[in-house]
């Protein structure tokens, strides 16, 4: 397909690299962490889930020539987290998500940032028409502070397990642009990242 996400990218500080089955130790401690799921608790990953994770981020590269990568720092080699972006589709409109988690220990540095630019780079290079869509939690202002770097705005909210979850997006030239902010009342299942 020639619309597949590279496998390999370079930044600045980081290599980029489509995730393995090797890469299972650092989803475990990673998406296993309390505090790399400080505002949603309740979905520090199990080994099991862990491994569940993974597995879909295999299967998404595999069926559709797209995911997340594992995100290593050049200078140390260490795999610090991982993100990029996957098909999915809501409220029946196919977006791309984009996705990031890191170890604690690397937060502030901008690594997520660094990551999210290069996917958001090819993703305006190779499917522009697609919206972008970042999800997050209104308290996660972190995560919502790497969003807002990238251009994305709120364009919908819900509530969720006593959690409100907001939807970001960055309409890319060529698509069209969601109504803004609203809750839509759908009550959707909890999203896989
Ligand atoms: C969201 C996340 C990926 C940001 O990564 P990062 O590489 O630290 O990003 P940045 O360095 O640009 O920092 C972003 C914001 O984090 C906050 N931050 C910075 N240092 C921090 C630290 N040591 N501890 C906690 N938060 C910190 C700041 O609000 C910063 O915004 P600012 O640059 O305007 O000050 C990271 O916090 C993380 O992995 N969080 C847990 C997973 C998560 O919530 N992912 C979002 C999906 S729902």
């Amino acid at each position: 397909m020639v619309d597949n996400a590279p496998e390999l990218v370079r930044t600045p500080r980081l290599i980029l690299r489509k995730v393995t089955p090797d890469d299972l130790q650092a989803v475990l401690e990673i998406h296993g962490d309390p505090k790399a799921n400080q505002f949603r608790p309740s979905r520090a990953r199990s080994a099991d889930e862990s491994r569940e994770l993974l597995d879909s981020w295999l299967c998404d590269w595999a069926e559709h020539g797209i995911g997340y990568w594992a995100v290593q720092v050049v200078a140390t080699g260490e795999t610090i987290g991982f993100g990029g972006l996957r098909h999915t589709v809501r409220d029946g409109e196919q977006v791309l998500n984009l996705y990031y988690r890191f170890r604690p220990r690397s937060w502030g540095q901008g690594y997520a940032p660094e990551m999210a630019t290069a996917a958001m780079s090819w993703a305006t290079r190779t499917l522009p028409h697609q919206p972008v869509e970042i999800l997050t939690t209104t308290d996660n202002t972190p995560s919502r502070r790497v969003a807002e770097k990238l251009g994305f705005t709120i364009v919908r909210s819900l509530q969720r397990d006593g959690f409100t979850d907001v939807y970001m997006r960055k309409v890319q030239s060529a698509a069209h642009p969601r109504p803004a902010h609203r809750d839509n009342g759908i009550r959707e299942p909890a999203p896989r990242n």
